[in-house]
């Protein structure tokens, strides 16, 4: 479905990835963990066109997007939830999910008709739509974030750390949508730095270390290696 093939990428001088390659499989969950600062955020931004690959391709579903602008990326369906979920703080709940379906063309009753099975499917979010996003909680902030991602109808999610911040019950809930999400037939690419509970919901996973793919495999092949519970799970 969406496969990077060794894209580097550099800030100023420094380079901070180098020949990254990733095969992200249509309609499963993805996870690509490492510590701060080892290049994930970095290579969601390369596959959005907003940092650029200066070596490598980027191929969505056979075409090769690595030089399209971010607009055109987000048209063929890949949608990023930011670190940090950047929702519009002094817009209503409701307002963030009409933003979300800003590059679809489809009719009003359509878009209403969306608005109207995101509000079911967050069931927190219905209750709250007409509240200011920027005074809800973190945990509803992510929610909105990923109802707003789902406005756009994309075929693949990238999500950065969506469990950052959150108690450890609400990235339960945050977990529980994702893994609904994946069942509404999307494809998911996860950065998360909770590298057992991404490990736990992911079908395939990588561990990216300064820049560099370092190991992979299945969730479970990752969960039981020696060198992933050394550095990434803390026991
Ligand atoms: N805008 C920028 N300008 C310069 N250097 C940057 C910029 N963004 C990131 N970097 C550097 O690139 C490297 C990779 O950063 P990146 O944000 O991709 O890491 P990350 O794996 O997402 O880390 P974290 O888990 O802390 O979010 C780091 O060394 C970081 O300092
Ligand atoms: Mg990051």
């Amino acid at each position: 479905m969406l496969e990077i093939k060794g894209i580097s990428a550099s800030y100023g001088a420094t380079e901070v990835l180098h020949e990254v390659s990733l095969k992200i499989e249509k309609n499963k969950i993805t996870t690509l963990i490492g510590g701060n600062g080892a290049g994930k955020s970095t290579t969601l931004n390369c596959i959005m066109g907003i940092v650029k690959a200066t070596k490598g391709s980027i191929i969505l579903d056979g075409k090769d997007i690595t030089k399209l602008r971010t607009p055109e990326i987000v048209k063929l369906g890949i949608s990023l939830i930011p670190e940090g979920r950047h929702i519009f703080p002094n817009m209503t709940v409701m307002e963030n999910l009409e933003m979300g379906a800003y590059s679809r063309k489809d009719s009003k009753a359509e878009l209403k008709n969306d608005i109207d099975s995101i509000l079911d499917f967050f069931p927190i979010l219905k209750t709250r739509y007409k509240q200011l996003a920027g005074t809800m909680s973190g945990g509803e902030q992510q929610m909105l974030a990923i109802g707003r991602s789902l406005m756009g109808n994309p075929q693949v999610i990238l999500m950065d750390e969506p469990s950052m911040g959150l108690a450890p019950i609400v990235v339960e809930e945050v977990f529980n949508i994702i893994d609904k999400i994946q069942g509404m037939g999307k494809t998911i690419l996860l950065v998360e730095q909770n590298a057992t509970l991404a490990l736990n919901y992911a079908d395939y996973g990588y561990v990216i270390e300064l820049g560099n793919i370092a190991l992979e495999g299945t969730g479970k092949e990752l969960l039981s290696n020696p060198e992933v519970e050394k550095a990434y799970l803390g026991l």
